[in-house]
């Protein structure tokens, strides 16, 4: 096998042949070239050295695009989120069981937690964004739901939408001013007051499907850590959105088959 070809098959190995690391394959360098010498990194990493180990295999599982299918964590687009299967892969390592306790010091929109919560395992997390602790703690209120509850409460709120007092905006945020169509944002406003109004658990649980439908009502797309503003795109309805959201719900039983 001539040298190339033997390189390509070790980086096959060593990705899982996942074409998207093996893109990267060819920068995989000793740790040591990668930071200043004498970093603090640097020395971290050697202090724990004999813990810390490479599996690349696992960057096909970590990312959030693994919760496409996932029940309740695909509701909010969170890019940073880890994969319900790559918590599950890591708990089941660990042996955790309900005497455990996991610990999530950057816990996003909560993933770990969750998946630890569907196990019986108890848990607790910061973030450093409020919508990230937000939508953690809304989650679990989903699994609280009996069949068709949500569809009933949407259905009735309906109505209330247009006779709703707009909802202030942060028109000091200079992005809402072009963020979204007049009309859109109108709606958008109602829409918040109208949930503002509900009771518990039904406020948060809207208030998370509303979040998670911003994006695709608006000219804007996330991009990394930033907002990137595109008067071309195609938007969506609130209420069409709403309303795809809703009926994309599962039961509580789908939520937990996966275990
Ligand atoms: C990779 S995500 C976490 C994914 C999460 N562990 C899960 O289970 O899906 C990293 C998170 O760290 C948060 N973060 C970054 N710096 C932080 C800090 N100094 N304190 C608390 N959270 C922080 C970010 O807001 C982000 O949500």
């Amino acid at each position: 096998m001539d040298m190339n070809l033997r390189k390509i098959a070790m980086q096959k190995e060593l990705t899982g042949n996942n074409p998207q690391q093996m893109l990267f394959a060819e920068e995989i360098a000793p740790t040591k070239t990668l930071y200043p010498s004498d970093s603090k990194r640097e020395k971290l990493e050697d202090k724990f050295k004999n813990l810390i180990h490479e599996e690349l295999k696992l960057g096909s599982v970590v990312s959030y695009v693994g919760n496409k299918n996932v029940p309740f964590l695909r509701i909010y687009r969170y890019k940073e989120a880890f994969a319900f299967d790559f918590v599950m892969d890591f708990l089941r390592r660990f042996e955790a069981d309900s005497d455990d306790y996991v610990f999530d010091p950057f816990s996003g929109l909560g993933t770990t937690m969750y998946t630890s919560m569907i196990c019986g395992i108890p848990s607790v997390g910061i973030d450093k964004l409020p919508i990230a602790h937000f939508i953690s703690k809304t989650l679990p209120l989903l699994l609280l739901l009996k069949e068709n509850e949500l569809k009933e409460i949407w259905a009735s709120l309906i109505p209330q939408i247009q006779k709703s007092e707009p909802a202030d905006v942060a028109l000091d945020v200079p992005i809402m001013k072009v963020a979204f169509e007049e009309e859109t944002l109108l709606t958008l406003r109602k829409l918040k007051s109208a949930i503002d109004d509900l009771s518990h658990p039904y406020r948060d649980i809207l208030l998370l499907l509303f979040f998670s439908i911003l994006e695709e009502c608006s000219f804007t797309s996330k991009d990394g850590q930033f907002l990137r503003l595109n008067r071309d795109k195609k938007t969506s309805s609130p209420i069409d959105a709403m309303n795809r959201k809703i009926a994309q719900l599962p039961g509580f039983q789908e939520s937990v088959q996966r275990v």
